[in-house]
């Protein structure tokens, strides 16, 4: 009886020993080099070409990477469209007649997989990827790191999961903190990640409470973007998030947000003018770029590593927008 609890008990460990490991096996720069080595190449082709007559594409590769990662982590699942079994994140609010990017991502995907013959790139990897290469593209080559691959892709996604885990825009920054702490991210991360809205544009009906109701705007912008942003009405009316160079990646985002002229409320929770450390941090990257570059991508890398799937967990999908 004691001997084959005994069996029993090295089966369990062994199995659970080989789901550590497999689970947590690290992504590497170098995955695809022996299975697809002209990957990388590819995807950044096809982003430069898209890229050079429509930057703004740029913003919406970027922001998929950071809505895949934070639901669940970074595993593909937000470009998986409805199925019977579940409702996916795409229809979330936030994400829905929002979220874009997806078509451009459907064509890399089949560029890649006919090069590779086969599948052999994960959709996961694909964003990842495709959000560094707009970065350092719109950004110039301080903007460029090496991005860590080998995450599999998903088999479900949850509408509800996405609604829970993406931070608003109303949010004031101990609620941007929490919800950064939950992925595992810190304040420096919060603040640096946020830079990401140095690119791309917002409708109304997100900064609307913003240039109507906050105190910690400066008046002059607030009176100027009502004219496109009505209290009623002209919910998809566009404005940029940042008004300096909205097509260049840069820390203009962070000069905004001294001058109190940030888009969101949440953009602005982060400088406020009392010497916090949330100050502290924005205060350095509006007048050190540098300082704003390396941070950026570290928080990248950070981001990039949440949660992924690896081993044996999920899968490498055919067609980004469903499962296998
Ligand atoms: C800190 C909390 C954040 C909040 C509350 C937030 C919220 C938002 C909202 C409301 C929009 C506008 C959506 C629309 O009008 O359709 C937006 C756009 C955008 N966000 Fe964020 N975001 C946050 C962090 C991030 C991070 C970490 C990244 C990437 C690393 C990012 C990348 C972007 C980009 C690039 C756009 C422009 C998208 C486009 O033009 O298509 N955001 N964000
Ligand atoms: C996805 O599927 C896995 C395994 O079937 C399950 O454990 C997990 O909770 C599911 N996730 C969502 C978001 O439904
Ligand atoms: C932030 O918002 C939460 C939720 O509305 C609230 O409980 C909290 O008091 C707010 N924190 C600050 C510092 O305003
Ligand atoms: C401004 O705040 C008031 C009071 O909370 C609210 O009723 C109103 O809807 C807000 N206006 C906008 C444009 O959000």
């Amino acid at each position: 009886m004691a001997f084959h609890h005994i069996q029993y008990y090295f089966i369990v460990l062994l199995m659970a020993t080989f789901l550590t490991t497999h689970s947590n096996a690290e992504l590497t720069p170098d995955f695809y080099n022996d299975v697809c080595p002209q990957a990388l190449s590819i995807i950044n082709t096809i982003v430069r070409q898209k890229l050079d007559f429509k930057p703004r594409m740029g913003a919406h590769l970027l922001r998929l990477h950071f809505h895949d990662c934070f639901v669940n982590g970074c595993d593909g699942s937000v470009l998986l469209d409805d199925t019977p079994n579940f409702i996916g994140e795409k229809t979330a609010k936030g994400n829905i007649d929002s979220l874009k990017g997806f078509m451009l991502v459907d064509i890399i995907k089949a560029e890649l997989d006919k090069a590779c013959k086969g599948p052999v790139v994960s959709c996961a990897d694909i964003l990842a990827v495709i959000a560094r290469d707009s970065v350092s593209i719109l950004g110039g080559p301080s903007y460029w790191y090496q991005v860590l691959l080998g995450r599999r892709d998903a088999r479900n996604a949850s509408m509800k999961d996405a609604e829970s885990y993406l931070p608003s825009q109303l949010f004031n920054l101990s609620q941007l903190v929490s919800n950064f702490e939950s992925q595992g991210l810190n304040l420096k991360d919060l603040v640096a990640l946020s830079g990401a809205h140095t690119i791309g544009m917002a409708k109304c009906s997100t900064f609307r409470e913003r240039i109507y109701n906050d105190t910690n705007i400066d008046p002059d912008f607030a009176t100027c973007l009502q004219d496109n942003c009505p209290l009623h009405g002209g919910d998809d009316n566009f404005e940029a998030l940042d008004f300096l160079t909205p097509q260049v990646f840069d820390n203009s985002y962070y000069k905004n947000l001294v001058s109190k002229i940030g888009l969101f409320h949440s953009d602005q929770e982060l400088f406020k003018g009392d010497g916090s450390e949330s100050d502290m941090l924005v205060e350095l990257y509006s007048r050190d770029s540098d300082a704003f570059a390396r941070d950026f991508k570290a928080s990248m890398i950070k981001m990039g590593n949440i949660k992924p799937l690896t081993g044996n967990f999920g899968e490498i999908r055919t067609y980004c927008g469903k499962v296998n």
